[in-house]
């Protein structure tokens, strides 16, 4: 689908969106569509129950005295209370309205309202960008779908008279969701697909947009003493890698960078300690973390970020077979900690402890988060809606908070403490890689707390939010890319030279 801005003036077919404000309040383009059509647009909202409420939608088909095939109103909700995630939300459910409606042609008038929190150009370009998030598809392995199913708009027309502002404030938006695309493709890639070889190959296509790629495999994670991170790996026909791509942006590409940090698990099957069949194909998209990481390198260096930032993602399928690793073995991480790995399915923290340090000793970092589906208590305590936050650090907690708050990306930060921690303690080693089923997610944290030192970092639990059985107003069902928008404003609020 191409987008353009143009300036507002009436296409002459196709389907028209325009936006109304609570209260049955027509914006511009839907008042002047209004008398065209000898007031259709009036008389079908009083014959519905449309009142311009947030998300309400409806389709008046083939208006008299005007050649267009449909006019769908969407509500916007009060003007007041529009910002850019209001925008972005308007942008993707006019995009659905007409998706599958067989028009090729649609357009958009972003009229913004009067009180709106943002510029009529920021205005427009958020609900492009919107339209955008929403119009991606994963379908390259449908290869008998029927032409009218498929989605058949090919051209995106945002209308605002300022066409040329709203199209540089587009601009870094679409580098962003270049991004998010990247991740979801990822995300959604089957497993014999997306291995720990061919995902590192993908890292090294970023190299094309500036990112200095740098990929470790067994015999050199060997040598750095990674022995957590290689014990997940060592059961499956694959070969581990770790990941480092380098975005340095800043005048000064000295200065220490934020490190973004991702676990990678291509599969998890659980390994020895085995998971039930049933929804396990789920774990081919326990790698998001990565995912997230990569797509957020995609969108630094595709808009051209003034930050340094590395992204590292531990890559590993996690399998089990003659040479899987057994519950009770103990390994040592790359820090000189021994693990007793008394469950190998909770081999996603494994893989980090390594990653993490990696991290914090060879770059220094300012700070570092890392991104992983960790535990599936995390989905009990926060649903779907929140990914979980853990963090050593109140001040970058905030900042991940206001990041993602931002970006529609939501965290709620949960405690951690010492009386957590000791459910860790191990009979034979530094600790066990699993402590009791109560409060899952907060072991798991203090887990990797053992490996960050007194670097500031976060921890966002994302097994809830990665992937949606739901469509929303931006993201259809299936990959997210969770986190991708939450690290771009993250850089972009906390680290990035104005
Ligand atoms: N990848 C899973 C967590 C997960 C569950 C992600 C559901 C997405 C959806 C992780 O590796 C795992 O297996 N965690 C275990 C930990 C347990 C063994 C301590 C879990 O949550 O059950
Ligand atoms: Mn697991
Ligand atoms: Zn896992």
């Amino acid at each position: 689908m191409k987008i353009a801005f143009a300036k507002p003036q009436l296409p002459a077919e196709g389907a028209v969106i325009v936006g109304v404000l609570e209260g049955k309040v027509l914006t511009a383009t839907a008042a002047a569509l209004d008398l065209q059509s000898g007031g259709a647009v009036l008389r079908a909202m009083n014959a519905s129950r449309f009142e311009g409420k947030k998300d309400q939608t409806l389709t008046i088909l083939a208006p008299a005295g005007l050649e267009l095939s449909r006019i769908v109103l969407v509500g916007l909700g009060k003007g007041e209370a529009i910002d850019a995630l209001a925008a972005q939300s308007f942008g993707g459910n006019a995009l659905a309205q007409v998706l599958n409606s067989g028009d090729t042609a649609v357009a958009i008038a972003a009229d913004a309202p009067a009180d709106a929190k943002l510029s009529p150009a920021e205005f427009a370009a958020h609900v492009a960008y919107g339209a955008r998030l929403k119009a991606y598809r994963f379908d390259k392995y449908r290869t008998k779908e029927k032409k009218e199913d498929k989605p058949a708009v090919k051209k995106l027309s945002v209308l605002t008279a300022e066409n040329g502002a709203a199209k540089t404030a587009f601009a870094p938006l679409d580098r962003i969701a270049d991004g998010v695309y990247l991740t979801r493709d990822l995300v959604s890639e089957p497993a014999n697909v997306i291995h720990p070889e061919s995902l590192a190959e993908e890292c090294r296509k970023l190299a094309d947009l500036g990112v200095d790629v740098e990929v470790l495999g067994e015999k050199q994670m060997k040598k750095l003493g990674m022995g957590a991170l290689l014990g997940v790996g060592q059961g499956s026909d694959r070969e581990s890698q770790l990941v480092v791509m380098r975005w340095m942006g800043a005048k000064d590409k000295e200065a220490a960078p934020l490190a973004l940090i991702g676990k990678g698990v291509c599969f998890d099957t659980g390994g020895i300690s085995i998971k039930p069949a049933a929804g396990m194909e789920e774990m081919k998209w326990d790698m998001a973390g990565a995912g997230a990481v990569i797509g957020a390198m995609k969108a630094l260096a595709g808009r051209q970020a003034k930050a340094n930032v590395v992204g590292i993602v531990g890559l590993v399928e996690n399998m089990p077979s003659g040479t899987a690793q057994r519950p009770g073995d103990v390994v040592t991480s790359a820090s000189g900690q021994t693990i007793e790995v008394i469950n190998t399915d909770a081999e996603g923290r494994l893989v980090l402890a390594d990653a993490l340090w990696y991290a914090r000793e060879h770059f220094k970092p300012k700070a570092m988060v890392d991104l992983a589906t960790l535990t599936g208590a995390i989905i009990i305590s926060l649903g779907n809606d929140y990914a979980g936050l853990f963090s050593n650090n109140d001040q970058f907690s905030a900042k991940i908070e206001a990041a993602g708050k931002a970006a529609g990306e939501q965290v709620w930060r949960l405690p951690m403490g010492e009386s957590y921690d000791k459910q860790l303690k191990s009979d034979i080693a530094d600790m066990k890689n699993v402590g009791g089923r109560e409060g899952g997610s907060i072991t798991a944290a203090q887990f990797l707390k053992r490996f960050v030192g007194d670097t500031p970092w976060a921890h966002i639990d994302i097994a809830g939010t990665a992937w949606s059985k739901k469509d929303a107003a931006t993201c259809p069902k299936g990959a997210t890319a969770f986190g991708v928008r939450l690290l771009d404003a993250l850089v972009a609020e906390g680290y990035e030279e104005k």
